[in-house]
């Protein structure tokens, strides 16, 4: 058996227009999963539903949710089960930046952060795992950041969601074990993304050349760690955060 074979398999990645989240949505669709996407934009969210659903000839279905809001992220839920009819993988990928060093730091890019990253995740896995629960299956994998678990001068508020989805992720596998839910994390270093291109070239060349493996991430990087995450190969897995980084923090 192909051990990643999706067929049959109803995915929710959320984030998913654009970047890593969009890599992920048209890897799992690659390999036979039907894909409920969302972003705050709901055109650009169409565009690559579309574009995916193009490629892969698999259902794609774009919402236009804000993960940080509770109510948003129920309805999102609701109504990919409506479409699907189940949800057996959740990928919380949906995040944001606001850096700053401490000192200037307003306390709107704190709660927006923190709101996005870290609460984005609370609200929707906590819709989902109702569902999961009742189906006693379930495989969620959570995007962190390689600065949530070694710190970064300017992002004190993205280290702190990046740091608490871990923690977070070892409670939830613990809670949710029993049910054949694992919960598990992916920590990326540098990815070439819209995130990443707001960077200077100066600020780029550094960290490429800090980079062991001699070259930034690809989002398909990430969505490879993901995909395994979500296959039976890491049946056995729960509660690891795995550094996707090409040895940056070695
Ligand atoms: N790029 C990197 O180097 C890197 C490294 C480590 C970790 N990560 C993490 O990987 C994830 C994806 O990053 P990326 O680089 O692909 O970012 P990106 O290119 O900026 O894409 C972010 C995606 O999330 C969506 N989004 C943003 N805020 C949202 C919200 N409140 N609710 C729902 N969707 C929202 C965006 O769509 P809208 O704008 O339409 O909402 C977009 O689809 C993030 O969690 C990020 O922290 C990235």
């Amino acid at each position: 058996m192909n051990p990643i074979n999706f067929e049959n398999k109803v995915a929710l990645v959320t984030g998913a227009s654009r970047g890593i989240g969009k890599a992920i949505a048209t890897t799992l669709a690659t390999y036979g999963a039907q894909v409920a996407i969302c972003a705050t934009n709901l055109d650009t969210a169409r565009e690559t539903a579309a574009q995916i659903e193009n490629e892969t000839q698999r259902k794609v279905v774009p919402f236009q949710t804000n993960v940080a809001d509770f109510n948003q992220a129920q309805d999102l839920v609701k109504n990919t089960i409506e479409q699907f009819g189940k949800i057996d993988f959740l990928v919380n990928n949906a995040g944001i930046t606001r850096d700053g060093l401490i000192l200037k730091m307003t306390e709107e890019a704190w709660d927006q952060v923190i709101n996005v990253n870290l609460k984005g995740v609370f609200n929707v896995t906590k819709a989902t795992i109702q569902h999961m629960m009742k189906a006693r299956y379930g495989r969620i994998v959570t995007i962190s950041s390689i600065v949530g678990i070694h710190g970064n001068a300017g992002q004190t508020n993205y280290a702190a969601a990046k740091a608490g989805i871990i923690g977070f992720t070892k409670s939830l596998a613990k809670e949710l074990a029993s049910r054949n839910i694992n919960a598990n994390v992916v920590a990326p270093g540098y990815v070439d993304t819209d995130m990443t291109a707001v960077l200077k070239e100066e600020a780029r060349n550094a960290m490429l050349n800090a980079i062991p493996l001699k070259r930034t991430a690809t989002p398909q990087d990430i969505a490879n760690a993901t995909a395994f995450f979500l296959s039976p190969m890491a049946d056995y897995i729960t509660g690891q955060t795995l550094e996707v980084d090409g040895g940056l923090s070695l």
